[in-house]
């Protein structure tokens, strides 16, 4: 299929084509939860396996710094925009089970243990999400879950968590990995509880073997396909490229209850700059990713914490239409991703791949648009970000001359206007920046 196809009219037209023809939705995971994908906090990207308290008592993984983000996505605006879950990640555990078995937190780094955590997470109307991994030891080598899928499953239930990140780090063999991941899905069910399943059985299994994503979506709200999030922007690029690369696997099999999930928002921290932030937001927008920001709540600057918070985006990101976007085409470093939302509408990206010179501009008709239908037979177009600006109306032989930062990005959103293809095109009553009409 067309979808990384390099002609743009072809690309455009097989990407229609394979929309159509694969529209059909398989089944979610049936536990009413993630009709949006997920929004939260996760420690691991900017807080790792700090355990040392002493040295760092800030960012050591403790309850006091789940507390604490609970307290500031309260009182600073985030729980507002629809940031929910405050999750933990590894290093959380006792290197030991308990004497029954379970599970249990260090004690020396959470005194007050899970229950009381997650009690004070729900008491600011927030979620708790935890960590646990599918082998017999977690990716920093505290206790897997492997032969005691219930009994975590039922500790986790009992303690009130809400999220499960289940990671597959010494899986063992492949049926052991498949099995425990569909295990601890059941097993969850089995609690009666709402629990979020986060999964990571996608990446681990294709070392081996292409996954069956019609079956990972019956047992996990979300899946992880690609390596590590890191705070670079050679981790972002890889992460959108590989997803543009595998969008006639992955795209069609997302929608309100499964999601594919290219890692957490790196937004906030240090190594991107401001246009790749940009980037990052755009198109965790339009890959209908789960929206897991990995910062610190109590250091983030102005401008990153507006973008994190940006409602426009949001809207996207959550689009009840639930279909995940893709990459149109690529050319000359320029690509152009776009997103089908609810009511006929489009989210359009306009990536700038250049890591050398200034803003480029990309030229495009509108035909390119939704398979012709985005503008047809006219648009409202108005540009989300760098900045909110209306770029006033179109028809479906306007041309869009979208100028773009390097390594920055465009987003719009295109609103279809009149139903009848066919009408006579409005006036082109649009201003600067863009297009003028042919
Ligand atoms: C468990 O699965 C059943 C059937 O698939 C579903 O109806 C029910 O809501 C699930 N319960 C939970 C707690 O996820
Ligand atoms: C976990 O360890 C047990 C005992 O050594 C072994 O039988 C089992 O295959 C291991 N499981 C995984 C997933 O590696
Ligand atoms: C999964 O559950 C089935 C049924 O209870 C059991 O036979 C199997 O051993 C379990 N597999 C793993 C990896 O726990
Ligand atoms: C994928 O899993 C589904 C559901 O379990 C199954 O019906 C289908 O046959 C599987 N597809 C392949 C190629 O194995």
């Amino acid at each position: 299929m067309g979808r990384a196809a390099g002609s743009w009219r072809g690309a455009a037209l097989a990407c229609g084509l394979a929309l159509l023809v694969l529209g059909g939705r398989a089944a979610a995971l049936d536990n009413g939860l993630a009709r949006t994908p997920t929004m939260g906090w996760l420690h691991w990207e900017r807080f790792l396996c700090s355990t040392d308290c002493a040295r760092e008592p800030l960012s050591c993984i403790s309850e006091q710094l789940f507390m604490q983000m609970a307290d500031l996505m309260v009182s600073d605006g985030w729980k507002d925009v629809g940031y929910e879950y405050v999750c933990i990640d590894d290093c959380w555990m006792s290197t030991t089970r308990d004497d029954q078995d379970r599970l249990q937190p260090d004690p020396e780094r959470f005194p007050s243990g899970i229950r009381k955590l997650a009690d004070y997470v729900h008491s600011k109307g927030l979620k708790l999400g935890i960590y646990g991994d599918v082998g017999n030891k977690t990716c920093a080598g505290f206790p897997g879950s492997y032969g005691h899928y219930d009994l975590d499953a039922q500790t986790f239930a009992d303690w009130g968590v809400d999220l499960l990140k289940f990671d597959g780090c010494n899986f063992g063999t492949l049926n052991q990995l498949s099995e425990g991941y569909r295990n601890m899905s059941l097993a969850l069910n089995k609690t009666g509880r709402s629990i979020v399943y986060s999964c990571e059985w996608p990446f681990y299994m294709r070392l081996l073997q292409k996954p069956n994503y019609t079956e990972i979506k019956h047992y996990c709200n979300h899946w992880r396909n690609f390596v590590d999030v890191y705070d670079a922007w050679n981790s972002i690029k890889s992460i959108l490229d590989w997803t543009a690369v595998h969008q006639d696997s992955i795209v069609d099999i997302a929608g309100p209850g499964g999601w594919n999930d290219p890692d957490m928002l790196v937004i906030g921290n240090f190594g991107l700059s401001w246009d790749q932030q940009l980037t990052q937001m755009a198109l965790w927008a339009i890959m209908a990713a789960p929206l897991f920001m990995s910062n610190d709540l109590r250091h983030i600057s102005p401008q990153a914490k507006a973008l994190l918070q940006n409602k426009d985006v949001i809207a996207i990101n959550q689009d009840p239409l639930g279909k995940q976007g893709y990459r149109i085409t690529k050319e000359n470093n320029l690509e152009l991703w776009e997103r089908p939302l609810a009511g006929g509408a489009y989210a359009v990206a306009v990536l700038n791949r250049q890591e050398i010179g200034g803003p480029q501009t990309f030229s495009f008709s509108t035909s390119f648009l939704g398979n012709g239908l985005a503008c047809n037979p006219a648009c409202s177009i108005q540009q989300i970000l760098p900045t909110s600006e209306d770029w006033g109306l179109h028809n479906w032989v306007s041309f869009l001359n979208v100028e773009v930062n390097p390594t920055g990005t465009v987003l719009l959103k295109v609103v279809v206007i009149g139903e009848s293809p066919g009408e006579m095109p409005l006036m082109n009553i649009h201003k600067k920046k863009s297009p003028d009409i042919l």
